[in-house]
């Protein structure tokens, strides 16, 4: 219903920031009002000022791709949330491509782009296989009920990070701890946060001292014959980390959930496995927006954006544009690779894309195969967050199975 669409968009507008409200028995699916309308709507930020929020492929797409617009921390308005003295957010960190425009994030960029060799991803590949086997003999040892979070969908990419960056095997539960307790949701202005960021940093400063004194095979050591100084390097850790750590732990829950709730995914999952893992990214779209900010005056699908206007680029939205996809809003398998968004677009498209795929595959593809009646071991209506936040991101996910 488009003008229904039309409606809520213009009580957007008079919003501070994104919609947050879902449907509770569509969870899976972006807020009403970002979907049916015009590619391009004026929208308040949170710290007040007026920008845009763009929501088809195409626009998402031009604005990612157009050097026109930046993506310095420093210019962007929030369309969630704010920096907590109301100010604007302080600029990147030296290392932290995120938050940089070319040309110094082509420099980080190269470097680490230069580190995913055919070779290393061979290795990297066989570890994940490992571990994850590891896991789910772990899960059926212990038995149903458990909670698959804790249990698989936050050790495995936590684990292969250690793997990725060359943190020894005996340390790694020091690591991991931290680690946890930074994608967990410990509230950010707390003690344990603060404990988690420090004990992680001292870890990481450490960890890159052993491997200029005594390089292994692996990023953070092959990093150590760059031009890059400590602080990059430690930086750079924790991009990787924040980065790489809590998306894949998030769409391994939420592609475990679905796999529990729609017909002929365990099949789809373990016979056509590359493809369906593209699907579920595509929709369940979990980075559900970027932000860029207008250098100069740029006209995007006939609409003007002028100089430091924000465009909040709803990934989800375009993920679901109908424009693009038949039937948007279903899970439809094979589709065929590519044509999503979920990575993003352009310069700062996802580094860890690749490796987040051989992950996503592995797991799922053994998953279905190994727990084919994997099921909720609580009502679905009772997990936590249907309804609320951006997008649904349940903290924990009970489930069970049927014994051999
Ligand atoms: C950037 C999604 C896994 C490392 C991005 C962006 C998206 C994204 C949408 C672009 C953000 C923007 O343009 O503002 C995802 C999803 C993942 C995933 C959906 C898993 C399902 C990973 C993994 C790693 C990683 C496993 C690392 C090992 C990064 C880095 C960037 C990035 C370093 C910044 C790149 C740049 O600015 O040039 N990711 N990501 N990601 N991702 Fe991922």
């Amino acid at each position: 219903d488009l003008s229904l669409g039309e409606r809520n968009r213009e009580e957007c507008v008079m919003q501070q920031g994104l919609p947050t409200q879902r449907s509770a028995d569509r969870p899976f699916d972006p807020p009403q009002e970002l979907l049916g309308g015009q590619p391009l709507t004026r929208m308040t930020y949170a710290d007040g000022k007026a920008g845009w929020l763009a929501t088809s492929r195409s626009a998402v797409r031009a604005v990612l791709a157009d050097s026109r617009f930046s993506a310095r921390y420093e210019l962007l308005s929030l369309p969630t949330g704010m920096p907590a003295d109301g100010g604007a957010l302080p600029s990147a960190m030296p290392g932290d491509l995120t938050g940089l425009d070319a040309p110094e994030h082509t420099r980080y960029r190269r470097l680490l782009t230069g580190q995913f060799t055919v070779r290393r991803m061979r290795q990297l590949t066989d570890r994940i296989e490992q571990t994850v086997a590891e896991h789910l003999d772990a899960m059926r040892r212990k038995g149903p009920p458990v909670d698959f979070v804790a249990a698989f969908a936050r050790p495995v990419p936590t684990l292969t990070i250690c793997e990725l960056l060359g943190v020894p095997y005996e340390e790694r539960a020091l690591f991991e701890d931290n680690a946890v307790t930074l994608v967990s949701t410990v509230d950010p202005s707390s003690d344990e946060y603060a404990k988690a960021i420090t004990g992680f940093g001292e870890y990481v400063a450490r960890l890159v001292q052993a491997k200029r004194a005594a390089p292994t095979d692996d990023l953070l050591s092959g990093l150590t014959t760059s031009d890059l100084d400590d602080t990059e390097l430690a930086t750079i850790a924790g991009v990787l980390l924040s980065a790489g750590l809590a998306t894949t732990m998030h769409m391994l829950t939420v592609g475990a959930l679905a796999m529990t709730r729609t017909p002929g995914l365990v099949e789809a999952m373990r016979d056509n496995t590359e493809s369906t893992v593209e699907e579920l990214l595509r929709y369940m779209s979990i980075v559900p927006f970027s932000v860029r900010t207008a250098l100069e005056d740029v006209t995007v699908d006939g609409e003007l954006i002028k100089a430091g206007e924000t465009v909040t680029l709803s990934l989800h939205a375009a993920n679901r544009d109908p424009a693009v996809f038949d039937d948007p809003d279903s899970i439809v398998i094979g589709r065929g690779k590519g044509g999503h968004v979920a990575f993003g677009h352009g310069i700062h498209q996802c580094l860890g894309q690749q490796l987040a795929r051989v992950e996503l595959q592995a797991a799922f593809r053994a998953l279905a195969t190994q727990f084919p009646t994997l099921s909720l071991a609580v009502p679905f209506e009772s997990l936590p967050g249907l309804q609320d936040g951006i997008v649904f991101n349940p903290p924990e996910l009970p489930v069970t199975w049927q014994q051999a």
